[in-house]
């Protein structure tokens, strides 16, 4: 039954930051969606009779590439596919589905923040056995699997019915469609108090979560609404959509606006938090507060003890570089180690895996911990309410609290989006040839203290990884990071990130954009924004 189809190898099949991410149009170019995932199941061993895991975000071509990659998955000698009921598992939830199926791994179909739709973005990531995403070493065998694969392996049978639970046979592999949300669900009420966050909602504690037409709408329906107790439409866009409703469900302060405003105003909720196409990634608004990620990470790790899954304390933090060092600030009150890694929560399994760290977070709005190897948007959620509701204090209270404890890391990110590729290479180039000259500068009132190329060594095994970010250090704990994104899908983006330490005792309440001026100045001059790209002003600022 199983049928060999030739095919060409495209160039442009290397994993980013986060999977293979294009466009839709692409992925629907002959065998191109084929061609990868066959590349997947030739980079990896022991397929034979094990299990994988299948689920996507349910954003456009999620059901017609199930379709292919279970058949795909018969030929190639899988036992058993689990795929989500509807083609929809959560990348956290699918994470979890890894672990407790003990597959050999997971195809997750997502382009996580990025639009959906005919001509907006698709993706492919291959997670391994831990549930996490695999390692620099397993996407560099796929990328060279996809520069010259020939052929792929598939079955002739027919699509099975993705919304009909149950088991059935797919050329003698098994394939089972199963609940998407239970375990998950299960998962979260062994972590947090359940208990304690219902009560609180019984005596009016109220919120708001904005599921952006994307992955988290029945998720949070669940968990909030019918395990919790918070009231009908408390869970707002939440029906997945194909298209996002033609949103970009990206949690932030531009594309969640309306959230913000809500959280602002008058009628404000005790809370407010979103989730993005994937569910990985969150956004933490109290009333009348913004809890940027790279504090939302430091203040949910100084609280963690307070929910009964980390009740035992932490082993240790870990945080993406170019995320504020106010978790590091914890982790040494703590006693604790605190890790730096480059972007991408790849590089968290390991540290994950060895017992070294319990919770990792990213200023891309991504924070989790040790109960899956993905980020976990939902878990931030109730991590967060387990926190409110154990203290009975509002998100501000428990913001400058942290602040007045441990100091305020003022902290922005800029983006430069769809900017030629040519021309932000040239501008990184330039960045780095300047970086060993810049030591003992000064721009404006900050002097430059040490300049670098971020490299990382795992300390698990000893693999390195390169040029991940230029980095500058100013005297006194200020700094500035500049880095190319690795999850676009047209022309790049530079991301400029900028931080300044403001200590306890000091001014720990003002306008961000005010406390980061003479930085923002200092990055311009330092990196020739402007005169490499044309651009005088971010798209983004988050
Ligand atoms: C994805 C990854 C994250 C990463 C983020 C930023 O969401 O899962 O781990 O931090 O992309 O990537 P970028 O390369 O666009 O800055
Ligand atoms: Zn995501």
């Amino acid at each position: 039954m199983i049928r060999t189809v030739s095919t060409q190898a495209y160039p442009d099949q290397k994993p980013g930051t986060s999977g293979l991410r294009k466009k839709v149009r692409v992925f629907q170019q002959p065998h191109y969606a084929e061609n990868f995932i066959q590349s997947v199941f030739d980079a990896i061993e022991g397929k034979t009779g094990a299990t994988l895991v299948i689920g996507g975000d349910g954003r456009f071509l999620n059901r017609e590439v199930i379709q292919v990659a279970i058949r795909m998955a018969a030929a190639n000698g899988f036992g058993r596919v689990v795929v989500g009921r509807g083609g929809i598992l959560s990348t956290p939830a699918a994470s979890n589905m890894i672990r407790i199926r003990e597959a050999l791994g997971g195809l997750v179909l997502s382009a996580s923040h990025n639009p959906g739709g005919p001509d907006e973005d698709f993706g492919i990531k291959y997670n391994i056995a831990n549930g996490g995403p695999a390692p620099e070493k397993v996407t560099e065998a796929i990328y060279a699997r996809t520069r010259d694969i020939a052929e792929y392996r598939t079955v002739d049978a027919p699509d099975i019915d993705l919304d009909a639970p149950g088991e059935v046979q797919v050329a003698g592999m098994a394939v089972e469609v199963v609940d998407p949300v239970a375990d998950y669900a299960d998962l979260m009420e062994r972590l947090f108090d359940f208990a304690a966050i219902a009560q609180a909602v019984d005596g009016g504690f109220r919120m708001a979560f904005d599921a952006m037409s994307a992955v988290t709408g029945p998720y949070a329906h669940e968990i909030l609404e019918r395990r919790l107790g918070f009231p009908a439409g408390t869970v707002r866009n939440g029906t997945p959509l194909p298209d996002f409703g033609g949103h970009h469900p990206d949690p932030n302060l531009v594309h969640a606006a309306e959230l913000y405003e809500l959280m602002m105003g008058p009628d404000a909720p005790d809370f407010g938090a979103a989730s993005d196409g994937d569910g990985d990634r969150n956004l933490v608004i109290g009333r009348g507060r913004f809890v940027t990620p790279s504090d939302s990470l430091a203040m949910l790790a100084a609280n963690a003890h307070l929910a009964p899954g980390y009740a035992s304390g932490l082993k240790g933090i870990a945080r993406s570089m170019p995320t504020s060092a106010a978790a590091d600030r914890v982790a040494a009150e703590l006693g604790i180690p605190a890790y730096e890694t480059p972007t991408g929560w790849k590089f968290f399994g390991n540290l994950l895996d060895a017992g070294m760290a319990t919770i990792c977070g990213e200023e891309s709005a991504g924070t989790g911990s040790d109960h899956v190897r993905e980020k976990d948007g939902l878990w931030a959620v109730l991590l967060w309410l387990n926190i409110l509701a154990a203290t009975g204090k509002s998100v501000d209270q428990i913001a400058r609290e942290h602040w007045a404890r441990f100091g305020r890391n003022y902290y922005a990110r800029h983006d430069y989006e769809g900017v030629e590729t040519e021309r932000a290479d040239a501008l990184m180039a330039a960045l780095r040839a300047s970086l060993p000259s810049l030591p003992g500068r000064s721009f404006g009132p900050l002097t430059v203290e040490a300049a670098d190329e971020f490299a990382y060594e795992d300390p698990t095994d000893g693999s390195v990884s390169r040029n991940q970010g230029s980095r500058v250090l100013f005297r006194g704990g200020s700094r500035v990071v500049f880095r190319l994104s690795g999850t676009g899908t047209s022309g790049a983006t530079l991301r400029v990130y900028l931080e300044r330490y403001e200590p306890a005792g000091g001014d720990l309440d003002r306008d961000t954009p005010d406390m980061l001026r003479d930085i923002t100045a200092a990055a311009e001059e330092i990196a020739g924004i402007e005169r490499h790209t044309g651009r005088t002003a971010p798209d983004v600022v988050t």
